[in-house]
Order: structure tokens, then C-alpha cells, then sequence
């Protein structure tokens, strides 16, 4: 990432409410082309809620979201994809009873249609589920349903990818697998936001970090430099999470 190089998505001030419940309190921060950037936070603090109105699950009850210097919150997700927004969940959500190849046949027939597609070949070889190919995706176990929700994903081209604890449940080889898979990807010019409680393999794949709590950011930087920094520590030993 170059210092000077521009935004492809700033998010200011967004809100999200559910009832009088604030998920996203004034959540602000950017992210330019080719960066991995981390989202962490305790659990609860809205990385997941900030993933949903990014990616058009939720409408944002306040603040802006522009993409390339256009407005998008609140469009809906489908619309999203196809300017180049998409992303992976914390559950993994592949099309049941169709195989592995149909599932990702049908986000190649879905995503943008400026960029020429993969073949669905290179990504079953590429993401390692040749093997599984014509299996429903419902046989699949959790790891594989994740990495085929990350195939899903790629397959639609996107340009800014949102990934919601996709090492989550990995094992050590596997990990390493998927951090290089996530830095290549990010050569290649795409802008990847990473949620995950796994602080060592946030360490290893982001360039830059925010911290969240309570809907907020509370630093913006390196994770070498938030875990000197006292409300960050408080925040992590004071939650659930000690990771
Ligand atoms: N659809 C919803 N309806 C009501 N409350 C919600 C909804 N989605 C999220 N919340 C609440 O908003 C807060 C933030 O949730 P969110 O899932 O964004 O947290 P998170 O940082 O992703 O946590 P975790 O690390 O546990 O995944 C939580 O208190 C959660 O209960
Ligand atoms: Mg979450």
C-alpha cells in the first residue's frame, strides 16, 4: 500500500441501531486498493454489524458509506456485488443441497460483468476443493464450507472483500494456507477487510489495524502498537475474549 493512495471505501460516522441498541456508534475508518486491513474488537463490539451494512445486509441509521467517491449505504446487497462489494460469513451460508461446482457457478453468473471471470476449475484447484466438486455443499465440513463461502466470494470479482472469521476453526497448516492465499489475493489489487479473533494471524496478514469496542473505533494503526496501548489492553482483558 502506498501512504498516498486513495480510499476505495470511507466509512464516517455510520450508526447502526437495533431498538435503542447502538451496534455501530459513529464507526469511521478507510481502507485503499490492495491493503488487508484488520477489524478487531471484543465480542459484541459490531465488527460483524459492521460487515453487514457494509456489504448491504443492513441499511446504516446514520453516517455515510462511499465507494469510489459514490454513496452506498443502504444499497442492497445484490447491487453491491456487482459494483464490487462482497463478502464471507461468520457462519458459512453455501447452497445447501447444490454441489460445490453449482454453488460456484452461480456467483460466476452473478458477479461483475466488466471483469472476465476464473473458471471454476482453477478455483476448485486453487482453493483445494476439486476433490468435493460434485458433493452437495451440506457434506461438506466446516472448513470447507468456509473456504468454498470464500470461493463464493472471489467468483463475483469483487474489488473490496469483507472477511468475517474465516480462519475461525482452522487448523495451523490450514491457517498458513489461507494467510497466503489472503496476502496474494491483496497483490493482486483487492481491498480485504479481516475480522478475527485470532490476534497472531492478524499480525502476520494486516497492514493495519482498527480496534473496536462498543460500536467505535478506539485506535487505528499497527497491532504491534495497539497492544501498548491501555484502553486497547483494557478492552481486550476486560471482555470475553483474552485473545
Ligand atoms: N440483528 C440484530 N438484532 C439485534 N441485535 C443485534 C443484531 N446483530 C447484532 N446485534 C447486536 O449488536 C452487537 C454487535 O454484534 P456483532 O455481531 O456486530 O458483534 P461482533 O463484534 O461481530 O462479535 P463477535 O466477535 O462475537 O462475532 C451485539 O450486542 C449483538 O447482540
Ligand atoms: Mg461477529
Amino acid at each position: 500500500m502506498s501512504p498516498d493512495s486513495k480510499p476505495i471505501l470511507n466509512v464516517s460516522k455510520v450508526v447502526k441501531r437495533f431498538g435503542g441498541f447502538y451496534a455501530l456508534d459513529g464507526l469511521s475508518f478507510h481502507v485503499v486498493s490492495g491493503e488487508i486491513l484488520g477489524l478487531v474488537g471484543p465480542n459484541g463490539s459490531g465488527k460483524t454489524t459492521a460487515i453487514n451494512v457494509i456489504s448491504g445486509l443492513y441499511a446504516p441509521d446514520g453516517g455515510e458509506i462511499v465507494m469510489d467517491g459514490v454513496s452506498i449505504g443502504g444499497m442492497a446487497s445484490h447491487k453491491l456485488v456487482h459494483r464490487g462489494v462482497n463478502r464471507t460469513f461468520q457462519v458459512p451460508k453455501p447452497f445447501m443441497s447444490l454441489t460445490v461446482r453449482q454453488n460456484i457457478e452461480v456467483a460466476l453468473a452473478y458477479g461483475r460483468a466488466a471483469v472476465t471471470p476464473p473458471t471454476t476449475e482453477a478455483l476448485l484447484d486453487e482453493y483445494r476443493l476439486a476433490e468435493v466438486a460434485d458433493r452437495p455443499a451440506a457434506d461438506l465440513n466446516n472448513v470447507q464450507q468456509k473456504i468454498l463461502d470464500l470461493v463464493r466470494a472471489l467468483a463475483t470479482r469483487p474489488r473490496l472483500l469483507l472477511l468475517d472469521e474465516l480462519a475461525a476453526g482452522l487448523n495451523p497448516t490450514e491457517l498458513d494456507w489461507i494467510a497466503e492465499r489472503i496476502k496474494a489475493l491483496a497483490q493482486t489489487g483487492i481491498a480485504i477487510i479481516v475480522v478475527e479473533h485470532l490476534m497472531g494471524f492478524i499480525e502476520h496478514i494486516t497492514d493495519r489495524v482498527i480496534v473496536m469496542n462498543a460500536g467505535k473505533e478506539i485506535f487505528e494503526g499497527k497491532l504491534a502498537v495497539a497492544v501498548q496501548v491501555p484502553q486497547v489492553i483494557e478492552v481486550f482483558l476486560g471482555g470475553e475474549h483474552a485473545a
